[in-house]
This record gives structure tokens, sequence and C-alpha cells, in this order.
């Protein structure tokens, strides 16, 4: 695509395409993993305020230092070992932009979160991607040698496969010059208590940058609010890039919501348990269909139909008015990825599934 008025480099431009959001049709929605359940009450109690309107007169606090320090109080560091950005998309995109532009390549999966070379490729960096093992597991050792970092997601995307703290801090000394960020979108569903962040690990790597995002655990993917932990270099480099491209990322509204939906632990675990209750009890019953599970600690499944056809079965769901996801990429063309829903949502899934395998006899009766 062109245009007389593009630079070569957006010409060149092969933009991120984000899951659908269908508008006016009342669909079954388990594309982009989204929480099912509401945030936390305390939003609604925030949103009351009408010390709220009136903050919108002004600027927001540029540092967001409310919110920093809500943060670092949560997970048990220091208010200047936290960057705060628009949704973790943006903490993301100034990490490439701060610690991955060096002469030798960035290392990520093969199969991952498919924003990573989108950024590679707004921002010039060279990239590998060693392949994940055939049960998309991460192979660590394949991310040794020069490069100019490495990021993955623990769990992954769109696997749900999740790494021990042991590998990832053998993926850590494996690139001890450069920057290793861990992408926890989904850590909130990986285990009893949140399960092993990274985050426990920052006082022992410098080269550490732990990123995490409100959209998926506290059910506020409309607010846009991720964030970055790691010692305090890290943090200014963030701060350095973050300030260069925009002063006020995060408005005043988002600061103070954001800021009584971390403080809410509570709801935060009840909320993440009913989903990954969910999430187990779904992943015996599509085996039970006959559908190869891939072990997930997300808040999503990544299923292969068995003989069905994953691109037709993704198909015959939509006109069934439930979307899920399916990716027409090498080895993932096969299979489904699946948020998780309601339980009600999620038996209606399991209805259609059964219809469609029916009416297709593909099902094998058990
Ligand atoms: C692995 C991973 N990282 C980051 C994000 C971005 O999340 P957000 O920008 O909503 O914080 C997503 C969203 O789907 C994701 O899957």
């Amino acid at each position: 695509m062109s245009n007389p008025f593009w630079s070569p480099a957006l010409a060149g431009l092969e933009p991120y395409v984000p899951g659908e959001q269908p508008r006016g049709r009342k669909l079954i929605k388990l594309n982009t993993n989204e929480n099912p359940y509401p945030p936390s009450p305390r939003i609604r109690e925030a949103l009351a305020d009408p010390a709220l309107v009136q903050a919108l007169r002004r600027y927001p606090d540029p540092e967001s230092a409310d919110l920093c320090a809500a943060i670092a109080t949560q997970y048990g560091v220091e208010s200047d070992q936290v960057f705060v950005g628009n949704g973790s998309d943006e903490v993301l995109a100034h990490s490439f932009y701060s610690f991955f532009r060096h002469d030798e390549p960035l290392l990520f999966p093969d199969i991952t979160y498919s924003f990573y070379p989108v950024y590679c490729q707004l921002y010039g960096i060279d990239y590998r991607t060693p392949a994940l093992r055939d049960d998309f597991s991460i192979a660590v050792e394949d991310y040794a040698g020069p490069a100019a970092g490495a990021i993955l997601p623990n769990p992954n995307a769109p696997s749900g496969r999740c790494l021990s703290l042991d590998e990832i801090e053998k993926l850590l000394q494996l690139q001890p010059e450069r920057v290793v960020a861990i992408d926890e979108a989904y850590i909130a569903f990986s285990g009893e208590r949140g399960g092993d962040s990274a985050i426990s690990l920052i006082d022992r790597y410098p080269n550490l940058l732990v990123i995490q995002t409100l959209s998926k655990s506290h059910a506020l993917a409309g607010l846009r609010l991720g964030f970055a932990l790691g010692q305090k270099h890290l943090i200014e480099g963030l701060n350095r890039t973050k300030n260069s491209f925009n002063s006020y990322p995060i408005d005043s509204v988002a600061q103070r919501l954001a800021v009584a939906a971390i403080g809410d632990g509570g709801h935060l675990a009840e909320s993440c348990n009913r989903v990954v209750a969910t999430r187990e009890r779904v992943a015996a019953a599509l085996a039970e269909l006959d559908f190869e599970v891939v072990p997930s600690r997300a808040n999503f499944l990544l299923a292969s139909p068995g003989t069905m056809d994953a691109e037709a079965l993704y198909l015959a769901l939509r006109e069934r008015d439930i979307l899920v996801r399916h990716f027409n990429k090498p080895r993932l063309a096969g299979y489904l990825r699946i948020s998780i829903g309601t339980d009600e949502e999620m038996d209606q899934l399991l209805a259609a599934v059964r219809e469609i395998q029916t009416a297709q006899g593909t099902s094998q009766t058990r």
C-alpha cells in the first residue's frame, strides 16, 4: 500500500491487527482474552467522586506518582522501580525502543504475541525467532549468543504455556549484558496466588524487566493501563523514551481508577480463581470432544479440534454468534484460541461444538 504523502518507512509498515471488537451484534466474545467478570467495585466508587470531573480541567500528573506508589506497595518494590504506560502495548513499544536497538538481533519465540515483530519493524530492529518445541514449550537454551536482548510472554500467548522461575533465571544468565523482558500479561491466571512472577528476581538481575497489565487480570482492558517493574536504571531509561514521546500518557481518570483497582487484591484473586476453575473444566470437556488442548496457565486455551478443520469450526461458531480466534499462520492454523468466558458462555460454546460435530459427523461417541 502506498500514497504520495506517505514516507517510505510508513508505506513499508505492516500494522498489528487486533482481535475483532464487534459492534452492534451481540456475540459471545471469546477472542481477545478479556476478563468476563466486572472490575473491582472500588472502580464504581472512584468514578462517583466529583473531584474526578474537577481534575479534568488540568493536565494529569505526568509522573503518575500516586499510581506508581500504589503499584510499588502492591508488588513490594520502590516507586522508582515502576513505569506506567497506556496499556502494556505502550510499555512494550517504549521497551523495544529503549533496550532492543542494537546491532545484534532481538530474540523472541517463533510463536508468540504478534505485536513483537511489528515493534521491530517500526523501530528497525532485526530479530531472530527460536522455534518452540513441538509441544509449544520454550527451549531457553536457544536464547544464548550475541543478541539485542530477549522478550517473551510468560505464560506465552497464544499457547498458554509457562516457564518456571528457574528457566527464567537461566535466560537472564544467558544474556547478562542485555535486557530480558518478561511480558506477564497473563501471570495472574498462572497459579494459586498469581503464579511465579519474575518480580521476585528483580533485585538480583539488573537486566530483568517485568511487564504487566490491568487489562486481563483486573478486567480493565478499556482503561488502558500497563506497567513495567525493574531496577531503577531500566525505569529511568523508559522514562527518557516516554518523555520524548508523550508527557501525559495516563489521563487523570485512568490514574485514579487504576489506584483503586490495584489496592483490591481480594477482588483480583477471586475473579482470577473463577477464570482458572472454568479453564480447567473447559479444557477437560474439550479433550472429551477429541480436541488436543495445550496445557494453559493463562485465561485462554489453544486447542486443535481433532479431525475437524479449525478454520471451518471458527466460521461455524461465528455463525452461531460465538467468536473465538483463528490464526492463519504456520503451526497455528490447525488450532483455535478460546478465551475463557463465564461458565454459562463456555457451556454455550461446548454445546455449539457438539452440535457442529454432530452435523458434520465428526464426533466419536465415548
Ligand atoms: C502477551 C501480551 N502482552 C501484552 C498485551 C497487551 O495488553 P494491553 O495493551 O491491553 O495491556 C497482550 C494483549 O493481548 C498480550 O497478549
